[in-house]
């Protein structure tokens, strides 16, 4: 009776077995075969009612029975855990794909680019130093008067008594010449921060560089020479261009320097205000009283500098019509660059 029962359990798990093909119907079957009060047990169950002549060896095929259902049900499990292992890592090549978002270069940056690789084609190394500065640095070594109007605290955001966000590039020169002796010859690019009122034409910081060479025989003609020759380069091959006196503590004599508008190619137009002209820079030759400031020596040596304002030249150059666009980070307006 019970070989019976076995060999008829025995046919039909045959039949189960062969047909699993996924994780639900294989753990249904060992319920079914192989758990506490699956069908095998059943039949160890029925063992205690047969003689004792039949209990080995209907025990012992119990036994095999049980092996070998137990191997076919391992074997199936380990099959069906690496499929579903093998498609984890299957790409389905149908799906949208993930858009990466590459940035690139702020306008400014690229813009201070292209004025770094101009200098350093003649010569000039590039320095930088920091934002936040001593007032010393940033006005008395450059030989501003205790009362000039650029130390009042309208036009400087000041930190301390002593130290400040620096008003402009310059005191870099100061940094440049105390820590190396003369030839000098760099340009400093930066920050620099002024507490103006916010509007098209003026932010609360912007970038400088500032130009510096100093050695013996420095002259005014090879500062001329030396600007008119990237302004070529920067704005356009055939452009005119004046220099006018002007005043700045820290160079004597001083001038600006204007370029003929390169939007109306010196007709006159809104930009250049209708007179034909754009001014780009200051510049002029070191005060010798900025010389002794660092222990150079102002009988011996001479030297130019000369800074520029990058927005005003990028607003100038690719016709923005307003300075806060480089601040607000705005992508619509970034990305057309
Ligand atoms: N520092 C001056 C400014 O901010 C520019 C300048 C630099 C002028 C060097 C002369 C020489 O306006």
């Amino acid at each position: 009776m019970l070989t019976e029962e076995i060999q008829q359990i025995r046919k039909e798990s045959d039949k189960d077995f062969s047909s699993v093909d996924n994780a639900k119907k294989l753990e249904e079957l060992r319920i079914k075969y192989l758990s506490r009060n699956g069908l095998l047990a059943n039949l160890f169950d029925n063992l205690k009612n047969v003689s004792k002549e039949e209990k080995p060896s209907l025990g012992k095929e119990l036994n095999e029975f049980r092996n070998s259902l137990t191997e076919k049900y391992n074997s199936l499990k380990s099959n069906l855990d690496n499929a579903s292992d093998q498609l984890k890592d299957q790409i389905d090549l149908t799906l949208p794909g993930i858009k990466r978002i590459i940035g690139s270069k702020h306008i400014i940056i690229q813009t201070l680019d292209e004025i770094k690789s101009i200098f350093n084609g003649m010569g000039f190394s590039v320095f930088e130093g920091p934002e936040l500065e001593s007032d010393y640095n940033n006005f008395e070594a450059l030989n501003f008067p205790p009362d000039h109007p650029a130390r009042d605290m309208q036009d400087t955001f000041f930190i301390s008594k002593d130290f400040l966000l620096r008003t402009h590039t310059s005191p870099v020169q100061i940094r440049t010449m105390n820590k190396y002796k003369p030839p000098v010859r760099a340009i400093m690019p930066g920050l620099a921060y002024r507490n103006e009122a916010i509007n098209a034409r003026s932010y609360c910081v912007f970038h400088q560089v500032e130009g510096l060479y100093v050695d013996t025989d420095v002259t005014f003609a090879e500062l001329k020479g030396t600007l008119v020759s990237f302004a070529r380069q920067f704005y356009m091959n055939d452009l005119k261009y004046r220099f006018r006196p002007s005043f700045f503590p820290f160079t004597e004599p001083s001038a600006e320097m204007d370029i003929t508008c390169f939007i109306c190619k010196g007709k006159g137009c809104k930009i250049c205000k209708k007179t034909g002209w754009l001014e780009i820079l200051g510049c002029g030759m070191v005060d010798p009283n900025v010389f002794n400031n660092v222990d150079y020596d102002s009988e011996k040596y001479t030297g130019y500098a000369f800074g520029m304002g990058i927005e005003r030249i990028a607003l100038l150059k690719y016709g923005i019509d307003d300075i806060r666009r480089f601040f607000e980070n705005d992508l619509r307006f970034l990305k057309q660059f």
